[in-house]
């Protein structure tokens, strides 16, 4: 019995197979149920008492060293047979190109995290919106042109509902429900019927910021406006305020930057004026304030506004808007390290 476990180790050691399919039918012929090992195993049954001991360690090994050895096998030919395939399963993997974010998303966090420092917290607001969110709360008058289909993407038409026009309806969405003190910054996705072009957009993105509260004035506005010049486009940097309209804001302002380029000595990007127009602002109107329900007699806020894709021309001067919504992968990656 003895030599013939050693015989069919000897046996064993000396297989080979070319594929799986060649160890599986080593592995049955050996191992499976009429195998030769297992037939060996049956016949334990006959060893005279006094050898069990010595013979069942014996058969125990053999169909422990069997079991390992054809699955060895087996492993080994399915490894040849991948690579001969051509498949090399060791090659490193195609390097999977990085990603940036995108330069919108950029500017706009930097523009949050300025006025987070400031005490502000973002506020967000549907980009499908109905007429009082975007107009009528905003003392819009009843024939004011921005309602005009021409401007306003409108869903449908009594009731109304329409793509925002400006992030402005934002506030009437945050007063609405709030008392002051509110200090938020709504940034977000607004729309407008124009031709696409370079300079024009039918969806482009702004930020828009409230503050409201007992005795905010004109000068608190000036300096918030200040300061977040300054942190933006630098410590050197100048604000000038002319009076403009809005209907929500009274008086109303528009605040430019000394152009950042020439430093405010004259360029073809701020056609030679040494100044570049960045947003709008004001003192919230009362009637808007009423008409959310504040009471105008106990609060005063201000308002601004402003788009991130002109902030980013500015920072980055990207000289056709279309850019930024093209998804073109040389244009991204340009912003890489812009983070
Ligand atoms: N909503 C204005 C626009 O879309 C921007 C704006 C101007 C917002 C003045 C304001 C503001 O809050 O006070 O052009």
């Amino acid at each position: 019995m003895l030599d013939k476990i050693h015989n069919l180790r000897e046996e064993i050691a000396s297989l080979s197979a070319t594929d799986a399919a060649e160890a599986e039918a080593l592995r049955i012929k050996y191992l499976g149920k009429k195998g030769a090992v297992t037939a060996l195993v049956a016949d334990f049954r006959s060893v005279p008492a006094e050898s069990k001991r010595e013979i069942g360690q014996a058969l125990n090994e053999l169909k422990t060293y069997a079991t390992q050895h054809i699955a060895e096998l087996r492993e080994a030919a399915e490894q040849a047979s991948l690579t001969s395939n051509n498949i090399d399963i060791f090659r490193s993997a195609a390097p999977v190109p990085l990603g940036s974010r995108h330069p919108l998303s950029i500017v706009s966090e930097e523009i949050i995290s300025i006025f987070t420092r400031l005490g502000f917290t973002v506020a967000e607001g549907p980009e499908i919106e109905d007429d009082w969110h975007v107009f009528s709360s905003l003392n819009f008058a009843a024939d004011h042109p921005a309602r005009d289909m021409q401007d306003t993407f409108f869903i449908n038409r009594e009731p109304d509902v329409l793509l925002r026009t400006h992030t402005s309806s934002v506030q009437t969405r945050v007063m609405e429900h709030t008392q002051p003190p509110i200090r938020i910054i709504c940034p977000g996705r607004v729309y407008r019927n124009e031709a696409i072009s370079a300079r024009a957009h039918c969806f482009f993105h702004q930020v828009e910021a409230l503050y409201v509260d007992k005795n905010v004035s004109f000068a608190d506005l000036r300096q918030t406006l200040l300061y977040f010049a300054r942190e933006m486009f630098g410590p050197d940097t100048e604000i000038r305020l002319r009076p403009s309209y809005f209907p929500f804001t009274e008086p109303s302002a528009e605040m430019d930057i000394s152009c950042n380029l020439c430093g405010g000595k004259g360029c073809s990007f701020c056609k030679h004026t040494g100044w570049v127009e960045i947003l709008g602002c004001g003192m919230v109107d009362p009637n808007v304030l009423r008409s959310c329900g504040i009471d105008p007699e106990v609060y005063s806020g201000f308002a601004l506004g402003m788009g991130i894709e002109r902030i980013t021309n500015l920072k980055y001067q990207v000289k056709d808007l279309r850019m930024f919504s093209e998804n073109d992968r040389r244009f991204l990656n340009e912003f890489q390290a812009a983070h």
